[in-house]
């Protein structure tokens, strides 16, 4: 008998400080998904993070990448340790993973989900609903740069910003595709007027393939001025497109912006099958609230969601994005004891809502689970 079984390998690493706990929370949500939409997980835990850093000496080895390798997707909680040198973990692990697993593209929806408390006065759901597309592999994040005099007056620090013309012209490529398929404008975010030679190059990519997708606007904003915009005309933006140093500055304010860093997710996909794409919500390791139980799950359930609407499972990730959206709703607090839930409840509790096959209503406005399962 030939099985028609949907069978998905994950690689999970929980991580460090709150990770473990938003992951649990995570995967409780993603068993109740199989037992409803009739696929199946393999979860691989892999042990990495500060605790084994510090046990090992060990970061991205090579038998830690190949293991990886052999998954269809990754799931990450998060990483950082005050008993770990800043930089050693993030610089070590996660970027190499990134870079590694040449995950281009860091997706990341700004969405203000309804019923959502915003700082911003007056914001509703209709008018913030975008996506910003950060290139995750190049810009100042290579690492690349030198001292010479270090510890004395003298001291020169070079830091360097690395574009090439192929990374930019991925991530330009995707935002593209994803506007067309929103049918939305597409923003270039950039500082040209002073970074001048990294600017042209993602200006002129952006003109040149604009050619290609002639039903798609575009527009550009400094992204000083985008900081601006964001919280005070966010309906401006559908499809942001961004360096990587850029884009993990403006993804945090988004994240303010749609109720808190405990409600952002993100993915970090691989666009030509080289390897692994990752999910995981865009916070860290929370080391001031780690073990207090006062973890926001929503951002990594949310991560998961889309990674089962990156394996196929769209169906599964829309209802994990409805269930989350309408527990989320009635939240007192998107955070700490004021949540009136542990991290550990919520995830039952949208679990439950999942496998109790309640009628729960679709998530208003653009789902990035559609352009996730559409794109790919
Ligand atoms: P953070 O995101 O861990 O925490 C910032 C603030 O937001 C803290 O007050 C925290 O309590 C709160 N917060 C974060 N996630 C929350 C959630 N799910 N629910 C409720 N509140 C939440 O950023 P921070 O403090 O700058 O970094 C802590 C460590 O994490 C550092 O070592 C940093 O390098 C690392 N980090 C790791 C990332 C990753 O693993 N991808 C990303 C960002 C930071
Ligand atoms: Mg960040």
């Amino acid at each position: 008998m030939i099985s028609t079984a949907r069978v998905h390998r994950l690689a999970v690493i929980r991580g460090d400080g709150i990770g473990p706990e938003v992951i649990d929370a995570s995967l409780d949500v993603l068993a109740a998904a199989e037992s409803m939409f009739g696929f199946s997980t393999e979860v691989t835990e892999i042990s990495a993070g500060a605790r084994h850093y510090l046990a090992t000496g060990e970061l991205w080895t090579p038998a830690l990448q190949a293991q990886l390798r052999s998954h269809d997707a990754i799931l990450f909680g998060a990483m950082g340790d005050p008993a770990v040198a800043p930089g050693i973990l993030e610089r070590g692990f996660i970027l190499e993973m990134r870079r590694t697993f040449q995950q281009a593209v860091n997706l990341r929806p700004i969405k203000l989900y309804p019923g959502v408390a915003t700082p911003i006065a007056g914001l509703t759901p209709e008018r913030c609903d975008l996506v910003i597309v950060r290139e995750n592999t190049e810009g100042s994040y290579v690492g690349r740069g030198s001292t010479v005099h270090a510890g004395t007056p003298n001291a020169v620090a070079v830091q360097e910003s690395v574009n090439t013309r192929m990374g930019v012209e991925r991530v330009v490529e995707f935002a593209f595709r994803l506007a067309e398929r929103r049918g939305g404008t597409l923003t270039l975010c950039h500082k040209k007027n002073i970074l001048v030679e990294a600017g042209t190059l993602w200006q002129s990519t952006v003109d040149e393939l604009s050619a290609r997708f002639p039903t798609v606007p575009v527009d550009y904003v400094h992204v000083d001025a985008f900081c601006f915009y964001l919280p005070t005309a966010p309906e401006r933006f559908n499809v942001v497109v961004t360096d990587n140093l850029f884009g993990d500055i403006i993804t945090d304010l988004g994240a303010a912006i749609q109720g808190g860093l405990g409600v952002a997710a993100s993915a970090n996909l691989n666009l030509d099958g080289s390897g692994p794409s990752m999910f995981e919500a865009i916070h860290g390791s929370a080391p001031d609230i780690a073990g207090r139980g006062w973890a926001n799950p929503v951002g990594a359930i949310l991560s998961t969601a889309m990674c089962l609407a990156h394996l196929g499972e769209g169906d599964a990730a829309r209802a994990i994005e409805a269930a989350a959206v309408h527990v989320l709703a009635q939240l007192p607090a998107t955070a700490g004891p004021g949540m009136g839930f542990s991290t550990a409840e919520l995830g039952r509790e949208i679990a439950s809502l999942l496998q109790s096959g309640a009628p729960v209503s679709a998530v208003p406005g653009y789902s990035v689970m559609d352009d996730l399962a559409a794109l790919r």
